[in-house]
């Protein structure tokens, strides 16, 4: 078998075999497949995409590239998570204490943010003492006994997709269906969860800009995931507004807690409530209403805020923090942004509201850079509200002297107009 072919197959619009894809792959990944070729491959499928098989190949081939996760012992109990990223999404920080609270086991592997998008592994890490690299070993035990663990990737999980995603990413092909499905898609087979509710985000502050290509992502990865043996759903979300009150790691704890304590957001508690409900109908077989019973019971009797201070407690957070969440990181600086003029709020620019936070430093620009778990924003008012000239409209937190025109671009994100804007709906759609 040649590269060449493989390349020269799929750039006519030909098929891949599985073959073809595993030779692909395994080269790439050992070293005998050069850059220059992988690279003529991710372009011929950006331009000529891939079957749902050879998509569920490719998935495969890289969820096997490297380490996996052993998930077996605990049977079909095992959920996961992704979201496809969005400003303000702190939902796995109360979504996996409900679920677990309820009998589901939630052994998560998360990432860390990057652009203008957060990571739940440094939302946690913002929790003092919280450790988010554990051997496979503790990963397991905690499982076992606390049904609940995150923690950072291990050094081995799908290195193909590590070598593949940092190529698109110098090769401009990040932007393909199969690609961006097969990449998130192995990660989560080779985490070894029996059932995956999938958070597609859709709108500017997310990578699929509309609602029609989240679907279709969604669709993508629901199949890869069936094909492959797993119980899959997408829920398709609104992330055109940042989701919730904060943006930024401590200040987004503090929300998810104050959550789980029976108070929060409404747009964040919908989405929250949606993706608990599915997780426990795919892993605990719950029907509908009893699903959407147990999520409410779980947080209204205590027991998910008693699950998340059993987790954060077996990873080594320091649980003053989380009953008493004013001792979290707190930033020196506080501005305070007013309106300029008077108006219904009709829409907040989600990738600037990210940006904005990114630049008070509650964000990295490039992997590995450090960032301040202090500084983020407080929304104090949301799209559909009304907001009178002068008054405050957010917070800014940030320990940096200079916050730049952090001000300037949090203003920039909002429009304003005389009449209220219509409802948008924050669950837009479920896919199975
Ligand atoms: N996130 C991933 O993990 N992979 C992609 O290709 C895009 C987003």
């Amino acid at each position: 078998m040649r590269m060449y072919d493989i390349i020269k197959t799929k750039r006519d619009g030909g098929a891949l075999t599985k073959e073809q894809i595993d030779f692909a792959v395994t080269g790439f990944t050992g070293g005998g497949i050069g850059e220059g070729q992988m690279a003529a491959l991710a372009m011929a499928i950006w331009f000529n995409g891939m079957s749902e098989r050879e998509t569920a190949e490719l998935t495969l081939a890289m969820a096997r590239s490297g380490d996996s996760v052993d998930l077996s012992r605990f049977g079909t109990k095992t959920v996961d998570k992704h979201s496809t990223g969005g400003v303000g999404d702190k939902t796995s920080l109360v979504i996996m204490p409900i679920a677990a609270s309820c009998g589901a086991v939630c052994a998560k592997m998360s990432g860390r943010g990057l652009g203008h998008t957060g990571g739940t592994a440094d939302k946690l890490e913002s929790i003092p003492g919280y450790k988010t690299e554990l051997s496979t070993a503790r990963f397991l035990e905690q499982a076992e006994k606390v049904g609940l663990v995150l923690a950072t990737q291990s050094g081995n999980l799908t290195p193909a997709d590590k070598k593949l995603y940092a190529l698109r990413d110098m090769t401009a092909t990040v932007d393909s269906l199969p690609l961006i499905a097969s990449s998130i898609m192995s990660k989560k087979i080779a985490s070894g969860a029996h059932s995956i509710v999938l958070d597609v985000k859709a709108g500017g502050g997310a990578f699929m800009k509309t609602a029609d290509d989240a679907r279709a992502l969604a669709r993508v990865m629901v199949d890869i995931g069936t094909r492959l043996g797993r119980k899959v759903r997408a829920v398709v979300t609104d992330m055109d507004t940042p989701l919730g009150t904060a943006v930024g790691n401590a200040l987004e704890v503090r929300e998810a807690v104050e959550l789980l304590r029976g108070r929060g957001a409404d747009d964040l508690k919908e989405v929250c409530f949606v993706l608990a409900e599915n997780m426990l109908e795919l892993s605990l077989g719950m029907g509908k209403d009893e699903a959407e019973k147990a999520v409410r019971d779980s947080v209204s009797s205590g027991r998910a805020y008693k699950k998340l201070c059993e987790w954060i407690a077996a990873q080594g957070g320091d649980l003053r923090c989380i009953d008493d969440v004013s001792l979290l990181p707190r930033a020196a600086r506080v501005l305070e942004v007013k309106a300029e003029k008077s108006g219904f709020i009709t829409a907040m620019d989600a990738e600037k509201i990210g940006r904005c936070a990114m630049s008070l430093g509650a964000g990295r620009l490039e992997k590995d850079m450090p960032i301040d778990f202090a500084a983020g924003i407080e929304m104090l008012k949301k799209t559909g509200e009304y907001i009178s000239a002068g008054e405050p409209v957010a917070r800014l937190y940030t320990n940096k002297n200079d916050a730049g025109n952090a001000e300037k671009l949090y203003l920039s994100a909002l429009e304003t107009a005389d009449t209220p804007p219509e409802k948008r709906k924050i669950v837009i759609d479920i896919i199975e």
